[in-house]
């Protein structure tokens, strides 16, 4: 007998059906048993009347631990009281592993006897429904680009160079010499964008981050977007556009996962495009004003950024930060020398920045000179300068962490949940 998904019961009504899974629960009361059996793309009731299956499956469904892999058959009937509307009248059941002392059970574990677990914890149910909204928003990262002309350009892991700064770069042996694991695939998407006109690389970026921070992780996601003849206010455009474009789909496609998390949906309706844009100086301004001794040139702190994002109820964009706190590759404002055309894009409720971006530096002797600044090798960046030398054209792009979006729009405190397997300072394992 072919066996169905959880999630198309609905078109199996009073038909008798398979389906493969595993104990999610089970409890009986005298000669009725309830089972509750998840597959992977849903959780169902399967009701065992003793008197219908006879004493062995009855007895075998009692012997059913949680995790034990299981084949259930039964004739699918509605019931609404039932999650999901349906439930299983269980006739015949096939037991493939009795599971013994399954370590996650539905007492209150602490977070690292949950992390060394992660390889099991992916089944439970809120675990399953953040990897499932995480899902939803690669495909909508994925369609939101694909669907407006750019072109998917991978960018390697192993380089030679920083470009986002010296201090958390990740060094590995590469045969007679050394190479870093990438921090960003910016450099190699500014030479795809003079190809393509616009480019995006979406993958793995690795950053030895010493801080054990609820918003750090080793090794995150990361899509850029890159493109050419755009200027900053067209690349806050596009980075509106895109978290407005994911939060449609995720409301649209994941209310129930959502539901599951608690999540407090009304405030991610409320953030619609486009957002609120403040400059750096005037943060700076309304800091001083709440009591906050930041001066202006200093970075923020996730204090800082909290504060800030707290005055709006959406995302809020802000612009105009000090070149010397940004990146080399960053365009000063020719207007004001002292800061760069960058933009960072701050999440609502304290999640912190979710993007980071910028128009490009194109004059050479500037880009010289930050080089020097910054104390990278000249050499390693040839390449890239050659970008300024044949056929330059102003352009942007930014940066989306992942995870951190994923941790906002499910409302997690904290990044660990939001990757199948996260790396952190403290932990490579499992
Ligand atoms: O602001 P960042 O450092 O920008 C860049 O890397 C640029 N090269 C991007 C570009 O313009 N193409 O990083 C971009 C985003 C941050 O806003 C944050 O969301 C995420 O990447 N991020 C991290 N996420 C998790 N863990 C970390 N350690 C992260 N570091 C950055
Ligand atoms: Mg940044």
């Amino acid at each position: 007998m072919k066996s169905i998904k959880i999630n198309d019961i609905k078109e199996y009504e009073n038909k008798i059906v398979k389906i493969n899974g595993w104990v999610y629960n089970s409890r009986s009361s005298g000669k009725i048993g309830f089972l509750s059996i998840r597959d992977g793309f849903g959780i169902m009731q399967c009701i065992i009347e003793k008197s219908v299956v006879g004493d062995g499956v009855f007895s075998l469904f009692k012997s059913l631990t949680q995790e034990s892999s299981i084949s259930v058959i039964g004739e699918i009937v509605e019931n609404e009281r039932a999650v999901g509307g349906y439930e299983l009248l269980l006739s015949q059941l096939e037991v493939h592993q009795l599971t013994i002392e399954y370590p996650i059970t539905p007492k209150e574990h602490g977070p690292d006897f949950l992390m060394n677990n992660r390889h099991l914890w992916l089944r439970s149910k809120r675990q399953h429904a953040i990897l499932k909204i995480r899902h939803e928003i690669i495909k909508s990262i994925r369609d939101f680009f694909d669907s407006n002309d750019f072109t998917l350009v991978d960018t390697p892991i192993f380089t030679p160079n920083a470009a986002e700064g010296t201090s958390t770069l990740f060094e590995t042996q590469y045969f007679d010499s050394r190479a870093f694991l990438c921090q960003t695939g910016q450099l190699y998407g500014e030479a795809s964008a003079m190809a393509f006109g616009r480019h995006y690389n979406f993958g793995p970026c690795f950053r030895a981050e010493k801080s054990k921070t609820r918003r750090h992780l080793t090794e995150f996601w990361m899509v850029e977007p890159e493109i050419a003849y755009c200027d900053i206010n067209e690349n806050m455009q596009w980075a509106e556009k895109l978290l407005g474009y994911i939060l449609k789909n995720v409301l649209k496609h994941k209310i129930n996962e959502l539901n599951i998390l608690e999540r407090d949906i009304d405030k991610l309706k409320k953030c619609t495009v486009p957002f609120p844009k403040i400059s750096y100086t005037e943060c700076i301004k309304m800091l001083n004003d709440s009591g906050n001794d930041i001066k202006w040139g200093d970075d923020f702190g996730s204090p800082e950024e909290t504060f800030i994002a707290n005055e709006f109820d959406k995302p809020v964009i802000v612009y105009g930060f000090p070149s010397k706190i940004k990146a080399f590759y960053m365009k000063r404002d020719p207007e004001n020398e002292e800061v760069v055309l960058g933009m960072d894009i701050l999440a609502p409720e304290g999640y912190g920045e979710i993007i980071g971006g910028s128009e490009r530096e194109t004059n050479l002797d500037i880009l010289l000179d930050r080089i020097a600044e910054e104390k990278l090798s000249k050499s390693d960046y040839e390449w890239f300068l050659d970008l300024r030398k044949f056929g330059s054209v102003p352009h942007s792009g930014f940066g989306m962490g992942l995870e951190r979006v994923v941790a906002w729009i499910c409302g997690l405190s904290h990044i660990r949940e939001t990757i199948p397997f996260a790396r952190t300072m403290t932990r490579l394992n499992p």
